[in-house]
């Protein structure tokens, strides 16, 4: 049996990606800020909810399609943006792009990503959506929306919840620097793992592919921190969501909302979607986990946008949840980046597989057969 073949569950693929990537890069994707205390809450927030089955149904059929800003996807589970893919797996955001692509659902490229928006658009012809900070240098948006449009991306998503870098202690005592390069600790490291050191050193691209060309944004080896603080303008405000809005005239989402006066702001100026998303931990150290909040967060938005929740999606049953409490559809980020470390796209392919056919059977157990069925007559909370 391969050793994909052998993982069954998110926390499998993550126990291979510990083994096959240096320290400084695990860390990179497993660890939160501070203590760390919002990362764990994420998970643990899902087991405060418990599901109510109904049974004697028939659930022979079982569709999990669904439609997310006007597109149809096969699943209700979206890939969250992710900086810098290729530092997880040589085969980076190209890999996870035709992941999605294959899985019938939406990919989403982080404006910070190692692959640029032209690239990703050429791997792959699904669904995409392209995510925003926001660079001192305004210019550097408007280009970005211009580059979206001439390659299909679908939807902008503005990230709003990194107003300044989360503290993350792991990669500061790791001395990760952005975008990655390699230093003598890292080549160390990367002495116990030489596959993925023979692929740093011979294919892998740890550029800041979509602010390349200029050299002053695309970062001289900082930690992150120093390059957020140098590079993202902390002035951002809902003005410049409005207008960003109004610039790029189609779906527009903003990500890293936890509260419902946030979110009907959010509604108010136009926005088509809200992500309640705490950045999976990586932010703020005591923010809600999502999936508490979801609630109210729905209450206030009333059917005026679509509501996507990510940070701590790790089970089909907390895709049921997120759905039953009113998300249209959830998104992940660490669960695909181990797999891809995993196993490059195969890994990704068998995550969707795996979360595809958990979804599937925990429906069939709850008596439910199409995605409108999951409501809140399924869940209870302690
Ligand atoms: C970037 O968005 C990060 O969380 O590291």
């Amino acid at each position: 049996m391969s050793q994909l073949e052998s993982c069954y569950n998110i926390d499998d693929f993550r126990a291979i990606a510990k083994k096959r990537l240096p320290r400084m890069v695990f860390d990179y994707l497993d660890g939160g800020s501070d203590d760390e205390v919002t990362l764990r809450r994420n998970q643990d927030g899902f087991s405060k909810y418990q599901l109510l089955p109904r049974v004697l149904r028939d659930v022979s059929n079982i569709d999990l399609s669904t439609t997310v800003l006007g597109q149809k996807v096969d699943l209700p589970v979206l890939i969250s943006p992710t900086g810098q893919t290729c530092m997880f797996h040589h085969s980076g955001e190209k890999a996870v792009a035709r992941a999605a692509a294959k899985a019938g659902t939406i990919y989403s490229l982080s404006s910070v990503s190692s692959t640029s928006i032209e690239d990703t658009a050429k791997a792959s012809n699904g669904p995409k959506w392209f995510q925003i900070y926001v660079w001192r240098d305004r210019e550097i948006i408007k280009e970005f929306m211009t580059r979206c449009r001439e390659s299909g991306y679908h939807a902008l998503c503005l990230t709003v919840d990194l107003p300044a870098f989360g503290n993350r202690e792991r990669d500061l005592r790791n001395g990760l620097s952005f975008p990655a390069s390699l230093t003598f600790k890292t080549a160390l490291d990367g002495l116990s793992h030489p596959r993925w050191l023979y692929h740093y050193l011979t294919a892998t691209n740890l550029d800041n592919a979509n602010v390349k060309d200029s050299p002053q944004a695309a970062g001289t080896g900082d930690n992150l921190m120093e390059y957020a603080a140098k590079q993202f303008d902390p002035t951002v405000n809902w003005d410049d969501a409005a207008w960003m809005i109004e610039q790029w005239g189609g779906p527009f989402l903003i990500k890293g909302i936890v509260s419902a006066e946030d979110a009907k702001r959010a509604v108010e100026i136009g926005a088509s979607g809200i992500i309640v998303s705490n950045h999976g931990g990586r932010q703020l150290d005591y923010a809600p986990s999502t999936i508490e909040v979801l609630p109210e967060i729905v209450k206030a938005v009333a059917g005026r946008a679509e509501i996507l929740l990510d940070s701590g999606v790790r089970r089909g049953t907390d895709v049921i949840k997120a759905l039953a409490l009113g998300a249209t559809a959830v998104m992940i980020g660490r669960p695909y980046l181990y797999a891809l470390a995993a196993g490059g796209e195969a890994g990704v392919d068998r995550m969707f597989e795996l979360l595809k056919s958990e979804i599937t059977r925990d429906m069939a157990l709850l008596g439910c057969t199409k995605i409108s069925d999951l409501t809140s007559e399924y869940i209870t909370s302690y």
